[in-house]
């Protein structure tokens, strides 16, 4: 008979595994959002372009910066290491079309926020990511929330830490 100790841990291990499993299980199988707060940048949502709108001489959500057209290997990182490296680390990021990437100072008001699912294009160069879709841009920002989430993982680990000297894993 395991005593209620061992038996706890043996839980607390099991849920941790599921833990680090889901999100794997789910990117095998679907292109997700992705999100990396060591980038610098966090996910804003999924923008409309604006170069069909009429009276904006077609200007784009994201202009004034700079551009990049990756047939066959676009990928998030790709395009926030772009975005950030350079003279000027750019405050927005975005992915459009599974391949392009454009870097502004700027988010065009005219550009709106849509449902996350309107950004349904995988990447061209990593299928578990989505790179925006036809005219919407998956849109990253240049955040405050990346130290908040660094913050929370720290806290976390500290958390692990003490249950781990207390004897409870
Ligand atoms: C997260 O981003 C950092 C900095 O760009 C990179 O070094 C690291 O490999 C990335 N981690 C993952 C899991 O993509
Ligand atoms: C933005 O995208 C939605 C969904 O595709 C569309 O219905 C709407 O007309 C677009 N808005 C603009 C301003 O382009
Ligand atoms: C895509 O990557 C391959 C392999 O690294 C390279 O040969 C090719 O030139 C790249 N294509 C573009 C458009 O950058």
């Amino acid at each position: 008979m395991p005593s209620p100790t061992a038996t706890l841990s043996t839980a607390l291990a099991l849920f941790l595994l599921l833990l680090t499993l889901t999100p794997s299980a789910a990117a095998d199988t679907a292109a997700a959002i992705y999100s990396n707060a060591t980038t610098g940048y966090v996910y804003l949502g999924c923008y409309n372009e604006t170069t069909a709108i009429a009276g904006t001489s077609g200007d784009r959500a994201l202009s004034g910066g700079t551009n990049e057209v990756k047939p066959g290997n676009m990928t998030v990182e790709m395009c926030l290491g772009f975005c950030a490296t350079g003279a000027t680390k750019y405050k927005y990021a975005g992915l459009e079309f599974a391949r392009e990437c454009w870097c502004a100072q700027q988010l065009s008001p005219l550009a709106k926020k849509q449902p996350d699912g309107e950004c349904d294009l995988p990447c061209e160069g990593d299928k578990t990511e989505l790179c925006g879709g036809s005219l919407k841009l998956t849109i990253y920002t240049v955040g405050a929330a990346s130290s908040i989430r660094i913050a929370w993982t720290a806290g976390l680990v500290a958390v692990g830490a003490a249950a781990l000297s207390m004897g409870l894993l």
